[in-house]
C-alpha cells in the first residue's frame, strides 16, 4: 500500500529548515506521497518551490486557519488536516475498492525513524505506537496485553479515550473512505483531545493493531524546534542579495 502523510505547515524563519529535514526523511520511503497542506490563504512561493524540488510525490494544498484559532491553548492544524481527508477521498470517491493505502498525520517538526514507516505499512484497520520526548515524560505509549491494547502509559491526562499523540497512529485509507464524515473538529474539542475525539469516530481501542513490537520501540520523537533569535534582524533590508531562508 501506498502511504499517504498529510502534513500541516505554517511560515515562520525555521519552516524551510523543517521541510527540509522532513522531506530528507521522506525521500527515503518507498511508496509515498505527501500531502503538504500549507497554512495559508494562498500556496507561498517558498513552499512552492519547495515542493517542486522535493523530489517525491507530493501533493501541494492551503488552508489558512481562521484568525479566532490562532490562540495559545487551541489546537493547531485542524483545518489543515482536513484538507488533506477531503482531498484523499475525494481522489479515491470514484475508484473501485480495494484501494491499498495507509494514513499517516506528520507534522514538520517531529523526528520520524524510516523503520515506523515499515510498521505502519502493514496497518489493517488502525495501528498505534508508542511517541517518544511527550506528555511531560521520556515517551508515551500504548500498554499491550496478549496483542491488544488495554490502557496507556502516558504522563498527562490519562482519562483520553485514545491517549496518544498526532504521530503516535496510522489509518488504512480503506477505513477513511468508510467513514465520510470523520474529521478533526473545532467544536468542543479541548486541547489535546483531536487525536481521541478523531479515533473514537473510526475505531475502538480494541480494535487497535499495536506496532514497533507490541508498543515497546520508540520510534518517532515529538521534538520542538527552538524558536529562532532574530534580535540582531535589521529593520530594513540591507543585504545586497535577497536570499530566502
Ligand atoms: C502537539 C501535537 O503533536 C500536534 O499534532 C497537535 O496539532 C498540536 O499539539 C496541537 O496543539 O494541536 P505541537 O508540537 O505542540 O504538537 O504543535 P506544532 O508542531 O506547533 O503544530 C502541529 C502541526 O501544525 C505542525 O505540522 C505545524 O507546522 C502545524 N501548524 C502549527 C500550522 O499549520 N499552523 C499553526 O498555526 C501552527
Ligand atoms: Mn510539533
Amino acid at each position: 500500500p501506498t502511504i499517504y502523510a498529510i502534513t500541516p505547515t505554517y511560515s515562520r524563519p525555521v519552516q524551510k529548515a523543517e521541510l527540509t529535514r522532513l522531506a530528507n526523511t521522506l525521500r527515503q520511503v518507498s511508496r509515498l506521497h505527501w500531502i503538504l497542506v500549507e497554512d495559508a490563504a494562498a500556496r507561498s512561493e517558498l513552499v512552492s518551490r519547495f515542493v517542486a524540488a522535493a523530489g517525491l510525490p507530493c501533493t501541494h494544498l492551503h488552508v489558512p486557519t481562521p484568525r479566532r484559532y490562532k490562540r495559545p491553548g487551541l489546537p493547531r492544524a485542524t483545518e489543515q488536516r482536513n484538507a488533506g481527508l477531503a482531498w484523499l477521498r475525494q481522489r479515491h470517491q470514484h475508484l473501485p475498492p480495494p484501494q491499498p493505502g495507509v494514513l499517516f498525520f506528520a507534522d514538520d517538526d517531529n523526528t520520524y525513524s524510516l523503520e515506523l514507516f515499515h510498521e505502519m505499512r502493514t496497518t489493517r484497520k488502525v495501528s498505534v505506537w508508542p511517541v517518544g520526548l511527550v506528555g511531560g515524560r521520556r515517551y508515551e505509549r500504548p500498554v499491550v496485553e496478549n496483542g491488544k491494547v488495554v490502557g496507556w502509559y502516558t504522563g498527562w491526562r490519562a482519562d483520553r479515550p485514545f491517549a496518544i499523540d498526532m504521530a503516535g497512529f496510522a489509518v488504512s485509507l480503506q477505513v477513511i473512505l468508510s467513514h465520510p464524515k470523520a474529521v478533526f473538529k473545532r467544536r468542543g474539542s479541548q486541547p489535546g483531545m483531536q487525536e481521541s475525539d478523531f479515533l473514537k469516530q473510526i475505531t475502538t481501542v480494541e480494535e487497535l493493531e499495536p506496532k514497533a513490537n507490541n508498543c515497546t520501540k520508540v520510534l518517532v520523537w515529538h521534538t520542538r524546534t527552538e524558536k529562532v533569535n532574530l534580535a540582531n534582524e535589521p529593520k530594513y533590508h540591507l543585504d545586497t542579495v535577497n536570499i530566502e531562508v
